[in-house]
């Protein structure tokens, strides 16, 4: 695990950028994983930046997002669809056809994830997927519990999540219950995942992924057994990782190491 700590969510989000951009520049046809909520919002900007001032090319590039409400039609303000689409792609030049993003409309659940899941294997699996994570440790809707082998597949929102997601919504009682999730399993075969955490009320849930057990009770701590991970936090997601000078120091003299 590589872990960048930055001092704050500007310097999260630019440092994020910049890696998701190198790798596209490295393969223009790259197959992203995205995720949705506050964290990678300023990743985005970026993003959209780096396209209009630098030219970054995203048509070639194809993508599958995490999740998506179930219930909740692509055209509601608060489903994934929305926000991928008013966050990100409007502003790029992505293909239209290129993306994925769960529908929260199906009524064959069953067969539609396998259809998400076969359509990543079709065009040769994720190459760098981008995870937020949860208070509970969640990386896509993986609640605590899920299985660290689990599949895309229909999954009930555990209550702080519903919480935590109110803010977007009128009300506690608008949130869905339920979403459609790419697997943990799903996620560890992505060939490089990168997670993004900003703000204390993440410091216990990042030192749990990065530190704890490996356990179904935090499902992010899956990416431990995951052979190509960056941690990319700001400082205050980062106050109670037990090793954090270690990972500043080995993180300083990396570049000398790419040197040699
Ligand atoms: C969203 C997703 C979730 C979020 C997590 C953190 O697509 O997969 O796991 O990344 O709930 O959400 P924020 O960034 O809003 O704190």
């Amino acid at each position: 695990m590589r872990i960048i700590i930055e001092p704050d969510y500007e310097g999260m989000s630019k440092k994020a950028a910049q890696i998701v951009a190198e790798r596209i520049r490295n393969k223009p046809d790259i197959v992203l994983g995205l995720a949705t909520g506050s964290t990678p919002l300023g990743m985005y900007q970026e993003l959209v930046r780096l396209h209009k001032e630098e030219g970054l090319d995203f048509s070639k590039v194809t993508t599958f997002n995490l999740d998506e409400y179930w219930g909740l039609s692509p055209s509601h303000p608060q489903s994934y669809h929305y926000f991928m689409w008013n966050n990100l792609f409007s502003h790029i030049n992505i293909d239209p056809d290129r993306v994925y993003i769960p529908s929260g409309r199906v009524r064959d659940i069953k067969t539609y994830c396998q259809w998400y899941e076969d359509k990543i294997k079709q065009v040769g699996g994720i190459d760098l997927q981008i995870l937020g994570i949860g208070r509970d440790g969640h990386i896509g809707f993986n609640e605590p519990g899920s299985s660290l082998g689990s599949r895309t597949r229909i999954k009930t929102l555990a209550p702080e999540t519903v919480e935590d997601n109110a803010r977007f919504f009128k009300n506690k009682d608008e949130v869905p219950r339920y979403a459609i999730t790419m697997g943990v399993g799903t996620i560890m075969e992505a060939k490089e995942c990168m997670l993004l955490a900003s703000g204390k009320n993440k410091a216990e849930a990042v030192q749990k992924c990065v530190e704890g057990p490996v356990s179904s009770e935090c499902t992010s701590s899956a990416l431990q057994l995951h052979p190509k991970v960056i941690i990319v936090l700001d400082e205050e997601a980062s106050q109670n990782l037990k090793r954090k000078d270690y990972y500043i120091y080995a993180e300083r003299i990396a570049s000398r190491l790419e040197e040699i």
